[in-house]
């Protein structure tokens, strides 16, 4: 496996998709439904602020993002996890990111250099331990960081939420960092609070860096999902190997802004920070500034939460009667077994690009296979973004319905 490390990266989902569609037209107007880009029109707060504050771009920026947006990230995390106010210190809790992704990745290189450092033995390989099926990134961290990916299946039979702690010790001794990902991107589940401080005292016990994905946190239907801050009140309040991600992207329907952030235990953050003066990239003023409005405005995101509410409940009202259908718990991503309807979800893939022009991302390309049988847990399943308006979207569930229903009798 180490001689071909960069041959594992090539894979990323996007590329698969339009190699398995070469040669076939789609026979109505696309909907492009592959991709998890909100397409609703960004917080008019956005614009307003990068106006106002134009003049930040003759300056760089503070690597750990201003402190104005470290504070309003301190308070939100307060408020939204119920914690006493100014308990979240900002200037040694909280790190500015160009959107969560390229913080994800980092923290696998920086946690895989800690742990390396404490093992002390470079004949022992770290492991990473990650979700399957997943957000690539994981992957790619664990793979450029030279360390051992360790996957672990999110089926239904664990309710998609990975069982880590059963995992063998010597595969927990040497984790450097485990992504644990709630609301989960493909699945759409979401971790208990119970199942994330259990995480974390792992984490402790075994020393690696529980690395919790929260990006999806604020699209919810019903309670808001607990996080890894939630977890860390439970364990006494303290912060030790606990770092949580969140990002823009979703809550405030802005992936192009590029601004997340990453908080948590100091001791974490720092190294952290010293690794992205290497080779982070800064958020620019103005974006940090509006990043900084909209983490302290919550009608945006009440308005966000209802628009994918609706989304849900249409794709309920056409695709619900179908086996393999399950209600995202959170986020916006359908995870639709189509193994009863017409076969896996390549299959299917192809089927409704062909047939209804729409465009899906089948489970296998969200999931690692296994080297021995070339099985994945996404085999069977596709994943569907509900990022568009309702009207859009009800016509895109509609066709998936028919085609999904018509072709079940031919295979
Ligand atoms: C699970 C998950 N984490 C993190 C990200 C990164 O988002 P961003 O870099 O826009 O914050 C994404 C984006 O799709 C995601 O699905």
């Amino acid at each position: 496996m180490a001689e071909h490390r960069l041959d594992l990266l090539k894979n990323f989902p996007f590329r698969r998709i339009d190699e398995l569609l070469t040669g076939l037209a789609p026979a109505q107007t696309p909907v492009f439904m592959q991709v998890g880009e909100p397409q609703a029109a960004v917080p008019a707060l956005v614009a307003e602020t990068i106006t106002n504050t134009s003049a930040l771009f003759g300056k760089y920026p503070p690597p750990a993002g201003s402190i104005g947006y470290r504070e309003a990230v301190a308070r939100w995390l307060e408020r939204r996890y119920n914690l006493q106010a100014n308990t979240v210190d900002a200037t040694v809790q909280v790190s500015a990111l160009c959107g969560s992704r390229e913080g994800l990745f980092q923290a696998a290189l920086m946690a895989i250099l800690r742990k390396r450092d404490r093992l002390g033995d470079p004949s022992i390989t770290p492991t990473v331990l990650v979700p399957n099926p997943m957000y690539h990134v994981y992957f790619g961290g664990a793979i450029v960081g030279g360390a051992e990916a360790v996957l672990v299946d999110t089926v239904a039979e664990n309710s998609y939420v990975p069982n880590y702690a059963a995992l063998p010790k010597d595969v927990l001794d040497r984790a450097a960092i485990c992504y644990f990902c709630t609301p989960g991107n493909p699945t759409g589940a979401v971790a208990t609070r119970a199942a994330l401080t259990e995480m974390l005292a792992l984490a402790r016990k075994h020393d690696f860096v529980l690395a919790v994905d929260e990006c999806y946190s604020e699209i919810w239907f019903d309670t808001p999902p607990a996080g890894g801050y939630d977890a860390a009140q439970d364990l006494g309040g303290t912060l030790d190997n606990l770092l949580v991600f969140n990002s823009l992207s979703k809550r405030s329907g802005s992936p192009g802004l590029r601004v997340g952030f990453v908080a948590g235990d100091p001791a974490l953050i720092e190294p952290l920070l010293i690794l992205r003066s290497y080779g982070g990239a800064q958020v620019p003023g103005p974006l940090m500034a509006a990043g900084e409005a909209l983490w302290q405005d919550e009608s945006h995101v009440i308005a966000n939460r209802a628009h994918y509410l609706n989304l849900v409940e249409i794709a309920d009202y056409h695709l619900g009667a179908l086996e393999g259908f399950r209600r995202p718990e959170a986020g916006f991503f359908l995870w639709l077994n189509t193994k009863a309807s017409v076969g896996d979800g390549e299959t299917a893939t192809r089927l409704l690009w062909q047939h209804a022009g729409i465009k899906v991302m089948p489970g296998r390309y969200m999931a690692r296979p296994d080297p021995e049988t070339g099985e994945s847990p996404g085999d069977d399943s596709l994943r569907i973004a509900l990022v568009h308006d309702p009207k859009t979207v009800d016509e895109a569930m509609r066709r998936i319905a028919q085609v999904l229903g018509t072709y079940k009798s031919t295979n």
